[in-house]
């Protein structure tokens, strides 16, 4: 569970609006300043480092980074359970989990980036998922914000409203969320260093991809045969 202290750090970008219409536009990002400290960082980029080396080198098998059972990764994964779970009960007004089983998230994907010099990350979202986050270990000054387009007030006033761009500088032992749809890029690392974070999504639980039914796949098999196969 999170602390007062860390539970202070923490607020939306934007007020949650009792109307309706702006919480299903919301949009939430926010904030979790989590106190962990360059020592921590410093080991968590080595076992996170450790676990990119042995798949390198064949030393283990291929597999999702949110598998990967290391000290320093499970306090991270544990704090991101829990700072969402703080999230989700103030968002939808109710009592926080007692534990991350109780959630209605669960990560399905993380994986770590060390942006070079002069390189920048271009607009996307995160498909297949409904909520993505980044940690952040290393951020020099001047190492690229992450940049939100927000189009809510589009949505609530096609005339006059506006996208928006919303920026946050990254800061090192820093969390920020943000819903999977949301377009975001990561803008030019100006500084002389990498810039390094983990990144990891999460779904509803329960929620998974859906199985290609056997009719669907006939159609298309069919179609193929029948449209394509034979003006080749
Ligand atoms: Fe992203």
């Amino acid at each position: 569970m999170m602390t007062s202290d860390q539970k202070k750090n923490k607020n939306l970008f934007r007020a949650v609006d009792n109307q309706m219409s702006n919480k299903w536009c919301l949009s939430p990002i926010w904030l979790v300043d989590t106190s962990l400290d360059a020592v921590f960082n410093q080991q968590l980029f080595k076992e996170l480092l450790k676990f990119y080396k042995d798949i390198d080198q064949g030393i283990t098998a291929k597999c999702d980074l949110v598998h990967y059972d290391a000290s320093s990764f499970n306090h991270l994964k544990d704090l991101i359970l829990s700072s969402v779970g703080e999230a989700v009960a103030e968002f939808e007004n109710m009592s926080p989990p007692a534990s991350p089983s109780e959630l209605p998230f669960e990560m399905c994907s993380a994986w770590i980036t060390i942006m070079p010099p002069g390189e920048n990350y271009l607009m996307h979202t995160h498909p297949n998922a409904i909520l993505t986050g980044t940690y952040y270990i290393s951020t020099p000054p001047n190492s690229g914000d992450i940049a939100f387009i927000d189009t809510q007030e589009i949505a609530l006033d096609p005339v006059s409203g506006t996208a928006k761009i919303i920026r946050i500088p990254p800061k090192e032992g820093n969390l920020v969320f943000f819903p999977a749809y949301l377009m975001h890029e990561v803008q030019t690392n100006n500084s002389n260093e990498g810039r390094i974070s983990i990144t990891f999504d999460l779904k509803l639980k329960d929620s998974n991809l859906k199985e290609t039914d056997k009719n669907v796949a006939r159609t298309i098999v069919d179609n193929y045969e029948r449209f394509v196969a034979k003006t080749q």
